[in-house]
């Protein structure tokens, strides 16, 4: 069955839905359709048919831990916030209520101290060869683009801190507000300078990465209506599959189209991906391994590496 992304879809936002656990991998498992067969299909790809799926785990290696591997994933790591449960520092409502522990976190989640991963530079190298149509990233570290990727090539599903706005009680983003402003707090004020960012700007503000129960943006719709059916290949890398809606786009493609997720753990089977049928794939361990593989099937190695 096909979600067919709707026009309703506009209206949804942000929440994280429980879901099978992960099985426990040794590094480079796998089954089903594997890296030989991707690199053929890459190969012979038309051009701009190739989607990516990216979350965490593409980061891991450039230093930015993930939010649910356990003991290093963000949410294992918070206890000094003294949250009520660790999503709660990227929740809407509680932010309204107590915007404190997101606040102080803002300062290590700012972009501007890590540089791209070889999977990163994958991406790019995709386009680079006429390739990709579209990466569809969770990640808020603004990563893709600074490997050289365009950034209309780039879809950031769950925002960036490109952008500040005033939080509204809506969902959607309030007014904009000068991102200097916010940088500034974040970077190199504390409390007060957040308190007075609330006095001017009559609310709490904060940088436009999408919160939990906050719209998600309207671009992220247009272009996933847009790609999902010219899409000939699907890479899935480095995500637990666990938020909606942009877990849900892995069951955006065509019938029969090839989807490979490449992940440390084995996730996604509770959204239709089917690891017995030939169609998909699974490669575990970590996705620098798997790219660096793809590269030297397809004869990239050079040239992945130059950019590395
Ligand atoms: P998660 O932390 O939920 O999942 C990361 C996945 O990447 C896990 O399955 C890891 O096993 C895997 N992984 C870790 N390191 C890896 C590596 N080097 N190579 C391959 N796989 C690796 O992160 P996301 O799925 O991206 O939302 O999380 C989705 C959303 O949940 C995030 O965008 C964030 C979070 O709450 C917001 O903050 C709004």
């Amino acid at each position: 069955m096909k979600l067919c992304l709707p026009l309703a879809a506009t209206c949804r936002s942000l929440i994280c839905v429980p879901r099978a656990q992960p099985f426990a991998t040794a590094a480079s498992s796998g089954v089903g359709l594997g890296l030989p067969r991707v690199a053929e299909l890459i190969g012979s790809a038309t051009p701009g048919s190739v989607v990516v799926m990216a979350g965490a785990g593409v980061s891991v290696s450039s230093g930015i831990p993930d939010f649910r591997s356990p003991g290093t994933g963000l949410y294992d790591n918070l206890q000094e916030y003294g949250l009520p449960y660790p999503e709660a520092i990227f929740d809407l409502d509680f932010y309204r209520r107590n915007p404190k522990p997101f606040q102080r976190l803002c300062k290590e989640l700012w972009p501007g101290n890590f540089a791209p991963s070889p999977t990163h530079y994958f991406f790019k190298l995709l386009h680079d060869k006429g390739k990709l149509r579209r990466v569809f990233t969770q990640n808020i570290d603004s990563l893709e683009t600074a490997s050289g990727l365009p950034a209309d090539l780039v879809v950031a599903a769950h925002g960036n801190f490109d952008g500040a706005h005033r939080v509204t009680d809506t969902g959607h983003p309030g007014a904009a507000v000068p991102l200097e402003e916010v940088r500034q707090a974040a970077l190199h004020g504390g409390d007060a300078e957040w308190d007075a960012l609330f006095e001017a700007h009559g609310g709490p503000v904060k940088p436009s990465i999408v919160f939990f129960g906050e719209q998600l943006p309207r671009r992220f719709f247009e272009l996933a209506r847009a790609d999902f059916p010219k899409c000939e290949l699907l890479l899935v890398l480095g995500t637990s599959l666990g938020v909606h809606p942009f877990a849900g786009l892995v069951g955006e493609t065509r019938v029969g189209v090839p989807r490979l997720l490449i992940n440390r753990d084995r996730v996604g089977e509770h959204l239709g991906l089917d690891f017995a049928s030939g169609t998909d794939g699974w490669v575990g361990g970590d996705s620098d391994a798997a790219v660096r593989e793809l590269a030297s099937l397809l004869g990239w190695t050079a040239e992945l590496e130059q950019l590395v």
